[in-house]
């Protein structure tokens, strides 16, 4: 039988019986015939704590004569132990704690550089982010970015969990592609030729002799190819890593990010946003119910009123504004902006800020943007100028989700996509979804990312993904 994780013993009646803690020491305090070892093994942001005392008989003699003294001797902040011993109920403010009578160090952690090895760097309380991020492959240790990878996991279950209650399949699409899905040229280039490649001239590849024979991408979106499978297999979302060469180097943007991407025949523009809202809700509301230790920790050391924001967020109605609405709202306001805002221009992230913090309160969903700044797949209103654009946008983060019904007219599509410069015949099996059967259809993309900032509070996207990979950060 497997011994039990520190999240389960942390449950169990202080009755007294056996059991072994493995983990990692956070804290260790010493008194005259007392240790304690604060022991963290990631499956709760709480430690338990192992108590080692001297035998009754007393006296420092006995105390090195324990036979766990020269293991416990070898234990410092950040050591890999195994500790056996009695759950106890405890004095302090723990419920219980592990009377210790064993101890083995599976591995040490030393606090002074030694031997070629440097001092374990988490010895601080705490540490700066931008430290922590030098050291990614050590910051899963520290109580902050413990609590983010549990509530990233969880998530990443409640979204599967919310899809697959409605009926949604859950599809694989490509990551290498030959298509940019967004129409925006923020791609980065997949490849094994090199300019040594021979039949290369020097001022350009041959990618006929590239590994696939053209020019290949990491994707940006699984959109496209998840409707195909839309519109087969009615309702599908996606949950794959996603690849943009944006050089935006701000606190919300990702080279590599993760997105969650639903897909809905029949489906029209007030379900998606309907969708995209209870989507948001049912995530928020995960969080609160099995997180709840962890949001604790990030309201009291991240952002405060995390929680009950949550809690508001999760109970109220979205706003719903158009583009257009929402220009004047902010021509209200003009003077207060860097950029100002105008109609036919995309909306800035003060923009979006202020939509949200100051006109609604709470999220925004905004509808109706100018088809020139929005990507060519969306479907085209009547008056000839705007899409069926839907971003979701929250107070402190901006845009969530972005999403749209999509155009199913095959010559309206065929026209818009002649209009933004792209090959149709390289798209000939995209059109072929308006050729053969076409149906409405509508879909969003959720930024895994954004969602865990949002949840967390944490500020920098940097900080809730294990390995961030950024314009010039590609660490680890
Ligand atoms: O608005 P975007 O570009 O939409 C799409 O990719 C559509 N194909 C989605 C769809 O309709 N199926 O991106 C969707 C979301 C954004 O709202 C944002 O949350 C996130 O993806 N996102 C990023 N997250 C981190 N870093 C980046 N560079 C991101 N770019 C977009
Ligand atoms: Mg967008």
């Amino acid at each position: 039988m497997t011994d039990p994780l520190i999240k389960e013993i942390l449950a169990l009646p202080g009755d007294g019986r056996e059991l072994r803690v493995h983990g990692w020491v956070r804290t260790r305090r010493d008194l005259k015939n007392l240790s304690f070892l604060e022991v963290n093994d990631g499956s709760c942001l709480r430690s338990v704590q192992c108590v080692f005392a001297a035998p009754p008989a007393g006296g420092d003699p006995a105390w090195e004569a324990a036979p766990w003294a020269a293991a416990l001797a070898r234990v410092t902040t950040g050591a890999a132990v195994v500790i056996s011993g009695r759950l106890t109920a405890s004095g302090g403010s723990q419920t219980v704690e592990i009377a210790a009578d064993g101890i083995t160090v599976l591995g040490e952690a030393p606090a002074e550089a030694s031997g070629g090895i440097p001092a374990y760097p988490l010895q601080k309380k705490r540490h700066s982010f931008e430290f922590l991020r030098e050291i990614a492959h050590l910051r899963a240790r520290t109580n902050t970015f413990g609590a983010v990878a549990r509530v990233r996991n969880r998530l990443a279950f409640a979204a599967h969990e919310f899809f697959q209650k409605r009926g949604y399949q859950y599809l694989n699409t490509p990551v290498i592609t030959a298509s940019d899905a967004e129409g925006a040229g923020a791609m980065f280039q997949v490849t094994t030729l090199d300019s040594g490649t021979p039949g290369s001239p020097p001022d350009g590849m041959d990618y006929t002799k590239d590994f696939f024979g053209k020019k290949t991408f990491l994707t940006v979106s699984g959109q496209l190819e998840a409707e195909t499978y839309a519109a087969a297999l009615s309702r599908v979302y996606t949950f794959g890593p996603t690849f943009r060469a944006e050089n935006s180097n701000t606190t919300r943007h990702l080279a590599e990010f993760w997105m969650i991407e639903p897909e809905t025949a029949f489906m029209d523009l007030d379900g998606n946003m309907d969708l995209a809202e209870d989507f948001l809700k049912f995530l928020f509301t995960a969080a609160l119910n099995d997180c709840a230790e962890d949001l604790a920790f990030f309201e009291a050391h991240i952002e405060k009123g995390i929680t009950e924001t949550l809690r508001l967020v999760a109970e109220s109605r979205f706003t719903h504004i158009t583009y257009t609405d929402a220009i004047k709202e902010l021509e209200k306001a003009g003077a207060a902006f860097d950029y100002r805002p105008s109609w036919g221009c995309d909306l800035q992230s003060e923009h979006e800020k202020y939509l949200t913090e100051k006109t609604a309160g709470g999220p925004v969903i905004v509808t109706g943007y100018p088809k020139e700044i929005k990507a060519f797949y969306m479907k085209q209103n009547d008056d000839g100028k705007t899409v069926r654009a839907m971003d979701v946008l929250v107070p402190r983060l901006g845009e969530i989700i972005g999403g749209s019904e999509r155009e199913d007219n095959l010559d309206r599509l065929t026209e818009r996509m002649r209009e933004t410069g792209m090959d149709t015949e390289h798209y000939s099996w995209y059109l072929d979804l308006r050729r053969y059967g076409t149906v409405p259809h509508a879909g969003f993309g959720m930024g895994f990312e954004r969602l865990i900032q949002y949840v967390t509070g944490m500020a920098n996207i940097r900080d809730v993904i294990p390995y961030p990979r950024a314009a010039g950060q590609a660490d680890f």
